[in-house]
């Protein structure tokens, strides 16, 4: 996104250029932008709303469906340049710090007395801007997950695949079996998560260099050239309908058989437990081959937005953020999200096995350093840069293009700034 364009016509056409004095004083009502509309998803803030009603305020939704949220973002860009900010935004990574660069965020640091104490260090740096909190975390989502429907995989002889080798063979036998191999959506971010998960499976360290570090000699080896081959190699395993369909909808051909496995972030949980399918009995969770030991970590927040006549955050926004941190809210929502608590220290005993494995492995992974910011969920890099790599891989999945011209092609698209 370019915010930074965005905010200065807006500021040129005299509609937001810091507090407007004259504005009117915000009502108790919340809008809040945010893009979880699918079933797990809305009943996961659907936990926020109640929270917030009971508390005496309105709320007033404003769900603009598309997973990963580049629509709702768009929204959001036209909702600041109309002068009607929302009281509070979907917004997560470094995104976050460029709309706080245009002046248009508060700070909520009245109500974030523990947080540094329970947050751990790489996201509570991500909240801050300023030296100030900003934004509010509610949970992390390991993107490096595999789902695979018990059944199936029961059905095909297959065991869990910890090998990109293994995999292939499981797939093979879902194929002889009548089994449909790979769910798999059709929307960018959908390529981009699969692509990122065969980048980590090439280790934490190939991954951090070429993802987060953007360096040229990563991005340009052969072994990039071998991560784009087995990219291919996987949709072998893709049906022919993937063209536009939702990931949840992808899920649900998971869910109820059609077909055995899905590479997605854990969010899919939230289908699965919204169907009533139990973990470890209906279907397994299993880390991507290859990442067993690494967590790729994308976490959501909403960050609250100046309102008009207002210099601070309106009690609307701090209750927004107080309650989205307390701990009873941390795990009500992470139970209905898939996700975990962000909140360090939120008792896990209500949880699966998924959310305790989730637990075990990101502590694990933050001590060896195979904790990674997921580029597909804009917790790596801005706005620019991860757009103009989006748009190399879903080339490439779109098109016959060769392995060595799609990676030359990515190396580029990485100096976009
Ligand atoms: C968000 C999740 C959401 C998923 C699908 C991700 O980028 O972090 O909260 O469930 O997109 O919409």
């Amino acid at each position: 996104m370019k915010v930074r364009k965005l905010m200065g016509a807006l500021c040129a056409a005299g509609l937001l250029c810091g507090a407007t004095a004259s504005a009117v004083q915000a009502a108790e009502a919340v809008s809040v932008l945010h893009w979880w509309t699918s079933g797990g998803e809305s009943k996961a803030v659907g936990v926020l709303k109640d929270d917030m009603t009971k508390q005496g305020y309105t709320w007033k939704d404003f769900a603009v469906a598309g997973g990963a949220g580049a629509a709702a973002m768009t929204a959001l860009k036209t909702q600041v340049i109309s002068g009607n900010a929302p009281t509070a935004a979907q917004i997560k990574g470094p995104l976050i710090q460029e709309w706080a660069e245009q002046g248009v965020l508060v700070p909520i640091d009245s109500v974030a007395g523990d947080w540094k104490k329970n947050l751990p260090p790489e996201i509570d740096k991500i909240i801050h801007a300023d030296g100030k909190y900003v934004a509010a975390p509610f949970s992390v989502h390991r993107v490096n997950w595999l789902y695979i429907n018990k059944a199936a995989l029961d059905k095909a002889g297959g065991k869990v695949p910890t090998t990109w080798a293994e995999f292939f063979q499981v797939a093979d036998k879902m194929k002889a079996a009548g089994i449909q191999p790979v769910a798999m959506g059709g929307q960018p971010w959908q390529d981009l998560t699969l692509w990122e998960d065969v980048v980590l499976s090439e280790g934490a360290d190939f991954y951090k260099k070429a993802i987060v570090d953007l360096d040229q000699k990563t991005l340009t080896s052969d072994k990039m050239v071998q991560v784009f081959d087995t990219v291919r190699k996987i949709q072998g395993y893709f049906d022919n309908g993937r063209t536009g369909r939702d990931w949840n909808l992808a899920t649900a051909m998971v869910i109820n058989g059609k077909a055995g496995m899905q590479f997605m972030g854990d969010w899919a949980k939230g289908e699965f437990a919204g169907a009533n399918k139990k973990a470890g009995t209906d279907y397994i969770c299993a880390a991507v081959p290859g990442t067993e030991k690494s967590y790729t970590f994308n976490v959501d927040s909403f960050v609250f937005f100046q309102q008009k006549g207002q210099k601070a955050a309106t009690p609307g926004q701090l209750a927004l953020a107080k309650t989205i941190m307390s701990p009873e809210f941390q795990e009500q929502f992470s139970l209905n999200k898939g996700s975990i608590p962000v909140r360090l220290g939120v008792k896990m005993d209500k949880f699966d096995d998924c959310a305790k494995k989730s637990y075990s492995d990101e502590q694990t992974a933050i001590k060896s350093g195979g904790y990674v910011p997921s580029l597909a969920h804009g917790m790596a890099q801005g706005d620019a840069t991860a757009g103009a790599m989006t748009d190399v891989v879903t080339k490439f999945m779109n098109s016959s293009q060769d392995s060595k011209s799609a990676v030359a092609a990515l190396a580029n698209a990485a100096k976009t700034k």
